[in-house]
Formats: structure tokens, C-alpha cells, sequence
């Protein structure tokens, strides 16, 4: 069990680049993974990404349920490594965006509703997958990690970025779903 760090908006590690992984028989690939999966767990998170644990490797994680998440619907629990993604969809969605490294925040965030994207597993797998909706979304957030964004460069008004424990937070979240931020 190796509980690491993690590093949190405004420390400038984040927002460097990560590199492809070239060694998948590497034995710190194994031990990041795990590192990465004992981190996540502990802070109940549903994904994370290497670089929030100060590794510019590019793997991340997405779909895991948590006693606060129980039901990551169709977000398949996947380990991805190398991923690269297209948008397949004008179409952009809107949602509250959270992120182990931007603890107590909430954002909300419009991305491309349709994506497919592709990558390995731990074993060197090749995975290729069409993603809509929360799937879509949770890929492009961790993946956006390895190009060193976090989602609140995501938010296009600076009103939209909010603490979740804020009592106005209900208001604001009503507001945009009435399209008054639109
Ligand atoms: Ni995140």
C-alpha cells in the first residue's frame, strides 16, 4: 500500500507535459499503477492521473466506484495507458467537474459529447472504444492531465467555479441548469 501525495492546483508540476510510456515490462510501470490505485481509493476518487502524483508518465485510470460514487453507469473501470482521443461530436454537454487535485472546488465544464479513443492496458493490450456522455467526459479529463490542464481552464466563466460546500452552490447549480450562464 503506497499512498502518495497529491499535488494540487497552483503547483506548477501539473502543467507540464507527460511522456508515452515505452516499457510496459517495466517494473515501475506495476508499482505506479498500484500507487495510483492506493491513491485514488483513499481519497475516494473515481480516476486519477500520473502527474497528480508528480510521475509525467502518460497513464491514467477512469471508472471506479466509490462509496460516494457507487455507479459509474457505463464508464467501464479501465486502466489506460498511452490514450489518445478524437471528438466525434459538435455536440458539447455541460457538468459539475471535480478533481483530486482541486479538492472542495466544483466547475462547470462543457466538453465534446462524443469521443473515441484508444490506448494499452497494463499488459500492452490494445483498447479502441467509442464514448459518449459521463464516459466521454471522465477520458477527457484525465487524459487532459497528461497535457498538463486541470478542468478549471475548462470553465469558461469564472462564475462557474465553485465550493461545493458554499450554501449558494444549489443556486448557481440551478441558475446554469435554467441557462441563465448560457
Ligand atoms: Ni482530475
Amino acid at each position: 500500500m503506497a499512498v502518495k501525495k497529491v499535488l494540487h492546483l497552483g503547483d506548477p508540476r501539473l502543467y507540464l507535459p507527460s511522456q508515452e510510456v515505452t516499457d510496459f515490462s517495466d517494473q515501475k510501470l506495476k508499482t505506479l499503477i498500484r500507487d495510483m490505485l492506493d491513491t485514488m481509493r483513499h481519497h475516494a476518487g473515481t480516476g486519477i492521473a500520473a502527474p497528480q502524483i508528480d510521475v509525467r508518465l502518460r497513464v491514467v485510470m477512469f471508472g471506479f466506484t466509490t462509496p460516494r460514487y457507487p455507479d459509474m453507469g457505463d464508464v467501464p473501470q479501465t486502466i489506460l495507458i498511452n490514450p489518445e482521443l478524437v471528438v466525434l461530436s459538435d455536440e458539447m454537454d455541460g457538468y459539475w467537474e471535480s478533481c483530486l487535485s482541486v479538492p472542495t472546488l466544483r466547475g462547470y465544464v462543457k466538453r465534446p459529447s462524443k469521443i473515441a479513443y484508444c490506448g494499452y492496458d497494463l499488459n500492452g493490450n490494445y483498447i479502441e472504444r467509442e464514448a459518449s456522455g459521463f464516459h466521454a467526459r471522465t477520458v477527457q479529463h484525465e487524459v487532459d492531465h497528461l497535457d498538463g490542464i486541470l478542468f478549471p481552464s475548462r470553465v469558461s466563466d469564472a462564475r462557474l467555479l465553485a465550493y461545493e460546500s458554499e450554501a449558494g452552490y444549489s443556486d448557481l447549480k440551478q441558475q446554469v441548469a435554467a441557462g441563465i450562464f448560457a
